[in-house]
C-alpha cells in the first residue's frame, strides 16, 4: 500500500477568497478531510465529492472531538494510503494546535507539510481598514489569548504596558470585563478598541468603541460568531459607520457597507 500524507492548513477565517492557493490544491487533492468547525460550507465544497469528510473541530466549550482522537485518525486514515488534509480556521500557525499535531505525526512516522492561512486579525485588519502596525502609534503587534487553561487571564505586563503595541485577543470575548481591568488600569480607559465578528466573512459585524466600554460592548453585542478584541491606538482608525461612543453600534448599516464593498 503506498504510503499516505498529511496536509496541515488553515482555510483562513470566512469567505474562500481568504483560502491560499496552495490550501486550495491541498483540498482538490484531498482524499480524506479533517476539519475545523469555523471552516465554512463554500471551502468545505471545494473538496472532491468523494473524498471523506469528518468534522473533528470544536467552538469555545462546546462538545467536539479530543485532540487525541483527531491525532489517532490522522495517523489512521493516513496509513490506510490517503492524502489526508487536515484544514483548521484561519492559520494553522496561530492558536491552531499544530505543533502538536505535526509532533504526534512526527512520531508516529507519517509524512507530512505545513502550508500558511490567513489569520483572522488579518482578514479584520484589512476589512476594516485597521493598519495592525503603524508609524508613530504601533511599533509591534501581538496575537494573545484571554483563554487559559485554568480560565484565568495571565497578561504579562510586558504585554499591557507598551502603549504602541497593538493588542489582538483571541477567544476572549468570554473574559472581556478581566482583559478591560487589567489593560485599562495602565494604558488609561479611553485606549480604542474594536471588536470584530466573523471576520473575513459578508456577515462580519464590528463595533468599536474604548476600553472603558470593551465589556458592556461585549455584552451588548451578545455575539454568537467568532470574535477578535483589538486594543491600541491603530483600532481608532476602523472605518465602522456606528461606533459604541455614539451608544448607537448599527450592525445592520456595517453588513450594508460590506456587501457594497463586494
Ligand atoms: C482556536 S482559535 C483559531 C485561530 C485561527 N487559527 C486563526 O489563525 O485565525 C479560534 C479563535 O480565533 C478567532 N477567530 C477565528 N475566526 C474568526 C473570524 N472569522 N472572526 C473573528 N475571530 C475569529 C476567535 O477569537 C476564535 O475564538
Amino acid at each position: 500500500m503506498p504510503e499516505g500524507f498529511v496536509t496541515l492548513t488553515g482555510a483562513g477565517p470566512g469567505d474562500a477568497d481568504l483560502l491560499t492557493l496552495g490550501a486550495l490544491k491541498a483540498l482538490q487533492s484531498a482524499q480524506a478531510l479533517l476539519y475545523d468547525a469555523l471552516v465554512s460550507e463554500d471551502i468545505l465544497a471545494l473538496a472532491p465529492e468523494r473524498c471523506v469528510k469528518i468534522c473533528v473541530g470544536k467552538r469555545g466549550d462546546r462538545l467536539s472531538v479530543s485532540q487525541d482522537k483527531t491525532n489517532a485518525l490522522m495517523v489512521r486514515l493516513a496509513r490506510k494510503g490517503l492524502h489526508v488534509v487536515r484544514l483548521k480556521g484561519g492559520d494553522p500557525s496561530v492558536f491552531g494546535r499544530v505543533g502538536e499535531e505535526r509532533d504526534y505525526l512526527e512520531a508516529h512516522g507519517i509524512a507530512h507539510k505545513t502550508l500558511a492561512g490567513v489569520t483572522a486579525a488579518s482578514a479584520a485588519a484589512a476589512q476594516f481598514e485597521v493598519p495592525l502596525t503603524h508609524r508613530g502609534e504601533a511599533r509591534s503587534v501581538t496575537y494573545l489569548t484571554g483563554r487559559t487553561k485554568d480560565g484565568s487571564v495571565d497578561l504579562k505586563d510586558s504585554v499591557v504596558c507598551d502603549p504602541e503595541m497593538s493588542l489582538v485577543f483571541y477567544m476572549s470575548s468570554h473574559n472581556a470585563a478581566h482583559i478591560q481591568a487589567r489593560v485599562q488600569a495602565v494604558r488609561g480607559g479611553a485606549t480604542p478598541v474594536l471588536i470584530v465578528e466573523n471576520a473575513g466573512r459578508r456577515s462580519a459585524r464590528a463595533v468599536k468603541g474604548t476600553l472603558a466600554q470593551l465589556a458592556d460592548m461585549v455584552q451588548t453585542a451578545a455575539f454568537d460568531g467568532p470574535v477578535l478584541i483589538g486594543v491600541g491606538p491603530v483600532f481608532a482608525r476602523a472605518r465602522v459607520p456606528f461606533s459604541a461612543l455614539a451608544n448607537q453600534p448599527d450592525y445592520t448599516a456595517c453588513d450594508a457597507r460590506l456587501t457594497a464593498h463586494g
